[in-house]
C-alpha cells in the first residue's frame, strides 16, 4: 500500500476546525480507496505556540516538517498580534525556506453555487491562477529610517531575478498546457512599472517559444480585474506576481462564489521540499468556533495536495463528493446555506462511503 506522510498544522481561528474536517474527509477516502494510506503528524505551532513560547514554530520545525511528504495547512492570523507579525513568523518562512515557488489557485463555480455575477454560471468560470510565491513585492527588502519624524522614510521593493521569472513561467505555461483549452494570459503593471514588469513581459515571450501548442497574451493588473468580471469566460491559466495574483485570487473567489471554497498549493514543482497545501480564507475570527466554518476550501485543498502526491484519482474522487454535496444544498451560510461544518463534512463522508461518488 502506498504511504504518504502529512505534517498537519491547522494553527489559527478556524484552521483547527476546517482541518479537523479535512482529516476526516480524507480518512474516509483512504478507507474507501484502499489502495494509500496517509500518516499525519500534528503539530500545534501558530499564535497560541508564540504566546507560550515568543515564538511561532521550534528552531527545528523545518527539520520536522522536512520528514513530510505535503503539509496541510489551516490559517494563522491573531486578533491580538499583528498580521505581519504572524504572517513572517510561521507561513512565510516555511514558504521561502522550502522555495516553494508556485503558489497555486485554481477557481471555479461548483455546482449549487451561485456566482454575484448575472448569468455566469459553472463552465463560464474555471481558472488557475498561478502566483510567483518567492519574491516579487514578497520580497520583505526594504526598511524604514527616521522613525517618527517628519523626514521618515520607508522603502517596499520588489525583486524580481531571472531565475525567479523564468522558472514561475516555465511552470505556469506548463500549467496552462495541461489543461484543455491550453492559454495563458500573463499579467502585469508594465506601462507603469518598467523595470521589472517589463522584464517579465520579455521573460514570458522568450518563455513562449518553447510552448507552441498553448496560446498567450498579455493583460494589465487593472485591466485583468475588468475582464474577470465582464469576460470570464476568455480567462483560462493566469500567471502574475506575488501581489498582483493575491488580488486577483480575492476577486475570483468572490465571483466563484466564496472564499469559503478557495484552495491553494504552496508548491516546489522540483520537488526538493515537501508542498504546502491550506485554504485562502485565512483565520476568520468572526467566525471561530460557532462550527460554521465552510470545509469545502478545506477539502479542496486536500485534493489538491493528493493529486500532488500521485493519487490523481482519489483526489477526482473527493472533488465530485464535494460537488455532489453542493449540487445538494448542503451548503454552509456563506454560501447562503445553513449547514454547519460538522455536517456539511459529513455529508461528503457519506458521498465517499456512497456509490455516488
Ligand atoms: C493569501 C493571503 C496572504 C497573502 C495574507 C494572509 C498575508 O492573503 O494567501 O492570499 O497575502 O499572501
Ligand atoms: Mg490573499
Amino acid at each position: 500500500m502506498r504511504q504518504h506522510r502529512i505534517a498537519a498544522i491547522p494553527a489559527d481561528g478556524i484552521g483547527p476546525e476546517v482541518i479537523a474536517a479535512g482529516l476526516e474527509v480524507l480518512d474516509a477516502l483512504a478507507a474507501r480507496d484502499g489502495g494509500f494510506k496517509l500518516v499525519v503528524d500534528h503539530y500545534d505551532w501558530g499564535s497560541d505556540y508564540y504566546r507560550k513560547h515568543g515564538k511561532f514554530m521550534p528552531a527545528d520545525a523545518m527539520a520536522w516538517l522536512r520528514t513530510a511528504d505535503a503539509i496541510y495547512f489551516g490559517a494563522v492570523g491573531d486578533p491580538d498580534i499583528p498580521d505581519d507579525v504572524t504572517l513572517w513568523g510561521l507561513r512565510l518562512p516555511i514558504c521561502q525556506g522550502f522555495d516553494q515557488y508556485a503558489n497555486v489557485r485554481p477557481t471555479r463555480i461548483f455546482p449549487g453555487v451561485s456566482s454575484p455575477l448575472a448569468g455566469v454560471g459553472p463552465g463560464d468560470l474555471d481558472w488557475l491562477i498561478i502566483r510567483e510565491n518567492s519574491e516579487g513585492e514578497y520580497a520583505g527588502h526594504g526598511g524604514r529610517a527616521h522613525r517618527g519624524l517628519p523626514e521618515e522614510v520607508a522603502t517596499e521593493t520588489a525583486i524580481f531575478t531571472r531565475r525567479g521569472v523564468e522558472r514561475i513561467m516555465r511552470y505556469a505555461f506548463e500549467q496552462a498546457r495541461a489543461r484543455p483549452r491550453k492559454h495563458l494570459t500573463v499579467v502585469t503593471k508594465s506601462n507603469a512599472q518598467r523595470h521589472g514588469m517589463v522584464f517579465w513581459d520579455e521573460i514570458a515571450a522568450m518563455v513562449s517559444h518553447d510552448f507552441k501548442d498553448v496560446t498567450w497574451d498579455k493583460e494589465l493588473v487593472d485591466a485583468m480585474t475588468q475582464r474577470m468580471v465582464r469576460r470570464p469566460q476568455s480567462i483560462d491559466t493566469v500567471v502574475a506576481t506575488n501581489l498582483h495574483a493575491d488580488i486577483l485570487s480575492d476577486l475570483a473567489a468572490a465571483l466563484a462564489g466564496s472564499l469559503g471554497i478557495a484552495p491553494t498549493g504552496n508548491v516546489d514543482p522540483e520537488r526538493r521540499s515537501p508542498s504546502m497545501f491550506e485554504p485562502i480564507h485565512g483565520s476568520a475570527f468572526d467566525i471561530t468556533g460557532k462550527g460554521i466554518a465552510n470545509p469545502v476550501a478545506s477539502f479542496w485543498t486536500a485534493a489538491m495536495m493528493l493529486e500532488h502526491l500521485g493519487e490523481k484519482q482519489a483526489a477526482g474522487t473527493l472533488m465530485r463528493a464535494v460537488e455532489t454535496v453542493c449540487a445538494a444544498g448542503v451548503l454552509t451560510p456563506d454560501l447562503g446555506g445553513k449547514a454547519t461544518t460538522k455536517e456539511v463534512t459529513a455529508a461528503v463522508c457519506e458521498a465517499l462511503r456512497g456509490s455516488n461518488a
